[in-house]
């Protein structure tokens, strides 16, 4: 009897075309990298930090006329943009990165005609609306909240410095007031609530808005034990506006992360 011939050509193609499908499944199926935006994190806060800036991207459109200065400590960019730095787009206003003495918001809740204007209207306007929402909800939950200081400008910044200078000297002054120029009240991107109290977030209110900042975009921007990252004391009042996304990645459970950390920066006087 003669033998059939088996082709092993075509059964050859088709195995290496079903290994190829396998193949592709098993990519497709294999777990995602943890997305730190949406995960509760327990760690400390130098392990966080890495992590975090491993996931940056390499890469940063620039703005008009915005300026790459440096890479920062995380592998973002430095940039100057319209009188203020920002690292991969995100305002940094501290001892290390000044606002120019010129610089007001570019788009205030409401528009402010004059230097010498002070008050929680001249806040952006988006943090402003953030602020409007946060405090609805506050109020709906049995807590009030007010803004003791909003947008200072430079001028007003000035003065109340040097009156904190005269009054306990410069040194101690610098761990608590900003000098002019250095302070993120100028940029209409923070305030202050319900006055400077050191318990606030103890209280019921304060620990409602630690809870909740991060939902309307906000952190708590001098964190307690974190004078060495920031350059200032602990301010359980303070909050400043980064957007819901990196305000709960900084929140940390309650472990706020500083936005110097983050973002690989220094805050130091020259
Ligand atoms: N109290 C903060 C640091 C400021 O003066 O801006
Ligand atoms: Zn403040």
């Amino acid at each position: 009897m003669k033998k059939r011939r088996v082709k092993k050509g075509p059964i050859l193609v088709l195995f290496l075309f079903v290994i190829i499908i396998v193949a592709i499944v098993i990519v497709l199926l294999l777990p995602k990298k943890n997305n730190l935006t949406n995960t509760t994190k327990n760690t400390d806060t130098k392990t966080e930090t890495k992590k975090v800036s491993k996931e940056k991207k390499d890469d940063y459109t620039l703005r008009e006329g915005e300026e790459l200065i440096d890479k920062t400590k995380t592998n973002m960019h430095l940039t100057k943009y319209q009188g203020a730095y920002y690292v991969d787009g995100i305002m940094i206003v501290n001892k290390s990165y000044p606002l120019d003495s010129t610089y007001v918001p570019s788009e205030p809740y409401k528009e402010i005609t004059s230097d010498y204007l002070y008050g929680p209207d001249y806040l952006d306007k988006t943090v402003m609306e953030k602020f409007i929402s946060m405090k609805e909800a506050a109020k709906d939950a049995g807590y009030e909240l007010k803004i003791s200081s909003g947008y200072r400008s430079y001028k007003v910044q000035v003065d109340l410095y040097n009156n904190y200078a005269a009054r306990d000297g410069k040194d101690a002054a610098d761990t608590y007031s900003a000098r002019a120029g250095y302070s993120e009240h100028q940029s209409g991107l923070c305030f202050d609530l319900n006055g400077t109290n050191a318990n606030f977030l103890e209280t019921p209110t304060g620990a409602w808005v630690n809870e909740h900042a991060a939902d309307y975009g906000f952190i708590l921007r001098f964190p307690k034990d974190k004078e060495g990252e920031t350059g200032y004391n602990y301010e359980a009042w303070h909050f400043r506006y980064v957007g819901e996304e990196l305000a709960k990645k900084l929140y940390d459970n309650g472990n706020w992360i500083s936005l110097e950390s983050y973002l690989g920066v220094d805050s130091k006087y020259e």
